[in-house]
């Protein structure tokens, strides 16, 4: 059953497909097929979630990394970064603004920092708790030891982010220094999932040396991992690393695996990206269009906006969030959805 649109029924009333239908799929060029997969896509997402739209306030916490990923612009390797740290303080104040404008969902992001240590961002984890017991936090700060993600899980985390990146071993190595594996990312996703947390995972579009059967073997695992949240965005490429000649993955292809990801997995909170955003002009857009129901704005402090730098022209509005999520609500109106103002959990049972 190799048709397209009989596997997009197949995905929409099943949720599944096999690898076959999924690689015919993705290589489909015809329109009315590629529109019809949307259709059904934002469907799926409006039966789930309403028209509502959840935010997460994305906080960058710290660009140093002790990684040295090939592809991103924060790798320590790179000398060009203007490395920054912010203090629980300055994490505290970006919440505050963030909760008076109805957000409800603080996300730390930040590199492998050392320097940060555990305990340190446990306590901040419990400040921000304390401050907004209303609010949820998720943090995605790489791959700690069980006893770590417990650790900040009982300081009142609720949630983590760790793309897997590919689900190719080999791939992962061609993206990866050789002290990073694929196997101790997934293991770190199965511990995640056991301590508790709503997990979210996801991988880069278009990524050097990808073929389309390593983004079958990604949805594959999806699936198999069935994970609360997934971030996928197009690979774009940094000048300051070993990829800054590579070209950028293709945003199209994007929208359609946003949307084969939102059939597959119909309760899973999947946000339109930066990255999605930073490679079209209405990417947040496009993206709730073609199946996303999340958007992350950027709370960081406007001076170390410009020095998280994962690839180069990153989008930011450059506006104050206040500005940029009046911007938001307008855009998100024109297309008859509303922002929540709630912490917007995982619909399902989380387990
Ligand atoms: N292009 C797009 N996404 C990137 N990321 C890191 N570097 C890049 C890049 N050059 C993504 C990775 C990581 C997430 C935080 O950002 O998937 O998990």
């Amino acid at each position: 059953m190799l048709n397209p649109i009989e596997t997009i029924d197949k995905l929409s009333q099943e949720h599944t497909a096999t690898g076959a239908e999924l690689l015919a799929l993705l290589t489909c060029e015809d329109p009315f097929i590629n529109e019809a997969l949307r259709q059904k896509a934002q469907a799926q997402a409006q039966k789930t979630f309403g028209n509502k739209i959840y935010l997460r306030g994305l906080i960058e916490f710290s660009n140093f990394c002790k990684n040295d990923c090939l592809y991103c612009g924060i790798r320590r390797s790179n000398k060009n970064a203007s490395r920054y740290r912010l203090i629980p303080a300055e994490i505290l104040e970006c919440c505050a603004t963030g909760y008076e404008l109805g957000l409800r969902t603080f996300v730390l992001q930040g590199g492998e920092d050392f320097a940060y240590d555990d305990k340190r961002l446990a306590e901040v984890v419990a400040l921000i708790k304390k401050q907004h017991p209303d609010c949820a936090v998720t943090l995605s700060a790489g791959e700690r030891s069980p006893e770590v993600y417990q650790m900040w899980f009982e300081a009142g985390a609720d949630r983590y982010l760790l793309r897997h990146e590919t689900a190719n071993s080999n791939h992962y190595e061609k993206l990866h220094p050789a002290e990073l594996k694929l196997a101790t990312r997934l293991e770190c996703l199965q511990n995640l999932k056991s301590l508790g947390y709503q997990v979210g995972t996801g991988f880069m579009v278009g990524s050097p040396f990808q073929k389309l059967e390593n983004l079958v073997e990604d949805l594959h695992f999806l699936k198999k991992f069935n994970p609360h949240m997934v971030g996928i965005g197009p690979f774009i490429p940094h000048k300051d690393t070993p990829f800054g000649e590579c070209e950028a993955g293709s945003a199209k292809l994007t929208l359609k695996l946003l949307s084969i990801i939102r059939l597959l997995l119909p309760q899973a909170l999947i946000p339109a990206t930066t990255a999605l955003n930073t490679l079209l002009s209405n990417g947040h857009q496009q993206g709730i269009l073609a199946g996303a129901n999340v958007i992350m704005p950027n709370l960081s402090p406007q001076n170390v906006r410009d020095k998280y730098n994962l690839y180069d022209n990153k989008k930011h509005s450059g506006s104050e969030a206040a500005e940029g999520i009046a911007l938001l609500r307008k855009q998100l109106a024109e297309l008859g959805y509303e922002i929540a103002i709630s912490r917007g959990d995982y619909p399902g049972v989380i387990r």
